[in-house]
């Protein structure tokens, strides 16, 4: 499949319609936009103690995140395989994860630990059913994940230097020193679905206020634009 995509004057005219409507434009967009880099799905603290998790969505990949026993984090598909059924929801602490299917529990490192009435079955290796790892990694407040086909090694996770090269580049040092990497604190996370095609969403929120007088008159009653700054506090 391919699209005619024109790009006269992108910020006057914005994008072909088509970018925003065709869902066989969409089915492109998870692997070449959110699938190939790092993600923020989360935060730190929501996995600050032993046995924390949370849960999520990425595109079409349903996650879990968590910290085991031993202070590691994990992140795995929260799918199990043999029948699609979703092992976690929300967040929370637990010590095992089971699936409310079949009862198969698997610790907080992805290990098979316990499968009812499975002994004596030709060629079920218990440990080599394991959950599907995700890469995961941290930086600062922020839980990253990364949707490639190969796992991270237990020494590659939560390695901030990953995600400052991968993620951040040579934005890293500048946030770090405006303290976005440790003053942060995470208070509550709340979840709003909207009906419409995400680049609607940021393509609103990047148009740097230009609706807001027109859309929010409510809002702009309250600001002083004359007055009003974004200006990065950052010394460069
Ligand atoms: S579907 Fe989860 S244990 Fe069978």
């Amino acid at each position: 499949m391919s699209f005619e995509v024109s790009l006269p004057g992108f910020w006057i005219y914005g994008v072909d319609v088509v970018v925003f409507e065709s869902d066989g434009f969409y089915s492109f967009e998870p692997d070449r936009v959110f699938y190939g880099g790092w993600q923020a799905v989360g935060f730190s603290e929501q996995i600050k103690d032993n046995r924390d998790f949370f849960t999520g969505r990425l595109g079409d990949v349903e996650f879990v995140v968590c910290r085991d026993d031993n202070g590691m984090i994990h992140a795995f598909h929260n799918v199990f395989s043999q029948h699609a059924s979703i092992l976690a929801s929300g967040n929370g602490k637990k010590s095992c994860f089971v699936c409310p299917y079949h009862g198969w529990t698997y610790s907080l490192s992805g290990s098979l630990v316990k499968a009812s009435r499975m002994n004596g079955i030709e060629n079920f290796a218990l440990n080599e059913m394991g959950l599907k790892p995700l890469r995961v990694a941290a930086w600062g407040p922020f839980v990253l994940l990364k949707m490639t086909k190969t796992p991270l090694s237990q020494e590659e996770v939560e390695t901030d230097g990953l995600v400052e090269t991968e993620w951040l580049g040579t934005s890293a040092g500048r946030l770090s020193q405006g303290g976005v990497d440790s003053q942060l604190s995470f208070i509550c996370r709340r979840e709003y679905t909207i009906d419409c095609n995400w680049k609607v969403f940021c393509d609103n929120y990047l148009d740097g206020g230009y609706h807001v007088p027109y859309a929010h008159k409510g809002l702009i009653s309250g600001l002083n634009l004359e007055s009003y700054s974004t200006t990065d506090m950052v010394e460069p």
